[in-house]
């Protein structure tokens, strides 16, 4: 579908502000919600002060994250920056977690919705400027957004295709299942369809997301289930797809016929985010992740051999209940074993409604801070030694955009996932480039062209 903007819809429409928190999903549906509003005939305002509806696309996976959204609109309404004309239109997960009772929580709330109901925001601002009553929808059938959502808009060089909304998984400690609600793949052929929109639109990386890409079962034309490994083939043997990641891939599902497409596909990015969540097999079977500590040594000895410069990172959480010492000097074993790259470590926060949540908080918030304090400085330690072991290498960049701190240089992504950054011209944008790797900084690679 065209986007064409009718001037007098745009008047009566006026500006929108999307603010966006949380994971690539999230970044998707906010990335929809301007295709919708735009085609809606509202117009996106870059700034909150002033616009006429703010978009809010929420994370309820920690509780940090939850009160993160409270704290804003508490901070622009002290500003001024939104006031009792604006209209706050409240989505994402938290949306769907606390449905009304955001209502109450803040007042300035006129509509809530929720991941599955994103398409039907501007009925939901049209319903609400006509009666001026709170909006709450927060619940639609399976993939409804997907169809009823219009033709994706331009992503820039690297774009992100959701793949599955929802989770089935119920690790007792996540939210994610009650937010986004159960697992369900998109049809193939809609994702392909996304592709090759992207790539006209001078896309070279594709992104897919989904909370376990790995469980994949999409439906092909002739109504056949199509797993995910099925998907990466497809997906790679579109013209103009230079690299392919994907967000998240649970040990749990990681089957042989995946690593297959790895070993295959060179377009597949050289890095793979794999959380573990824990290195002890105790804490694993609480968690309800159905993997062990060893069954995750096996998967990613399988995995360096079919791709021996494979990075792979990680997602951990401390001090969930009962954590002994003994089961946190286990991840450490883990980590120092599989040596993680760049991976993110959290505190365990209880998610009200999770099975987790009934088991007594009884690690001590001292010794969960000093658990990942020292896990945290050896990842960093790890990944800084992939970081030196870059120097003097000639990496592919896809060369995202201008360094923010310097706009002579241009700041682009290697396979690996790092942040390299080079002088070089505006002109390169949005395409690969090979350079070679001069000097490693904290979180960047300096590098000059070649
Ligand atoms: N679907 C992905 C994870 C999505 S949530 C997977 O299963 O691998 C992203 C990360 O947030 C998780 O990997 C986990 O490490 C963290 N997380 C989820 N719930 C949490 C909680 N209650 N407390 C702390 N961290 C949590
Ligand atoms: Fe949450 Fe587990 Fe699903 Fe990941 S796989 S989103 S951690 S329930
Ligand atoms: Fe957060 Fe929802 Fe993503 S809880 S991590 S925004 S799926």
């Amino acid at each position: 579908m065209n986007i064409v903007i009718d001037q007098d819809l745009m008047i009566q429409n006026g500006t929108f502000h999307v603010a966006v928190w949380g994971c690539q999903m999230n970044v998707y549906d906010a990335d929809r919600i301007r295709d919708l509003l735009t085609a809606a005939g509202y117009v996106e305002s870059r700034e909150p002060q002033n616009a006429d509806v703010i978009v809010l696309i929420t994370c309820a996976v920690r509780a940090k994250a939850e009160d993160k959204v409270f704290n804003q609109l508490a901070n622009w309404r002290s500003k001024g920056f939104i006031n009792e004309n604006t209209i706050i239109a409240f989505g994402g997960c938290v949306g769907s977690e606390l449905a009304e009772e955001i209502i109450k929580l803040d007042k300035s709330v006129n509509i809530v919705f929720g991941p599955r109901t994103t398409h039907r925001l501007p009925q939901l601002i049209g319903q609400y400027r006509q009666t001026h009553e709170a909006v709450i929808d927060v619940t639609a059938d399976a993939l409804e957004k997907f169809d009823a959502l219009p033709d994706q808009g331009i992503r820039g060089p690297s774009a992100f295709i959701t793949i599955m909304e929802g989770c089935s998984n119920m690790c007792t400690y996540c939210i994610v299942p009650y937010t986004r609600g159960k697992e369900d793949s998109r049809a193939l052929q809609d994702i392909l369809d996304e592709v090759v929109t992207h790539v006209a639109n001078g896309a070279k990386e594709i992104h897919l997301l989904g909370q376990n890409v790995n469980s994949y079962r999409g439906l092909s034309n002739e109504g056949d289930i199509v797993r995910f490994s099925s998907l990466l083939y497809e997906v790679a043997a579109i013209d103009g797809v230079e690299r392919i990641r994907f967000t998240t891939s649970n040990p749990m599902e990681f089957t042989d016929d995946i690593i297959q497409a790895i070993k295959d596909l060179p377009v597949i990015a050289d890095s793979i985010h794999i959380p573990v969540q824990s290195g002890s097999d105790n804490i694993l079977s609480k968690m309800r992740r159905n993997y062990t500590s060893d069954s995750y040594r096996e998967l990613v000895a399988k995995l360096r051999e079919a791709r021996p410069n494979i990075y792979i990172s990680t997602d951990i959480i401390v001090g969930f209940p009962n954590e002994s010492d003994e089961d946190f000097e286990e991840t450490m074993r883990l980590v120092n074993d599989v040596e993680f790259d760049q991976s993110f470590s959290f505190i365990y926060s209880i998610r009200n409604g999770t099975p987790a949540a009934s088991l007594e908080d009884n690690v001590s918030a001292e010794v969960k801070k000093q658990r990942l304090y020292r896990l945290q400085a050896r990842l960093e330690e790890l990944s800084n030694v992939y970081s030196q072991r870059m120097l003097g290498t000639t990496q592919r960049v896809l060369v995202e955009g201008l360094s923010k701190k310097d706009s002579r240089e241009l700041k682009a992504r290697a396979s690996n996932n790092r942040i390299v950054v080079f002088e070089g011209d505006p002109s390169l944008i949005g395409t690969m480039v090979d350079v070679k790797i001069e000097k490693v900084m904290a979180h960047t690679l300096k590098a000059v062209m070649i």
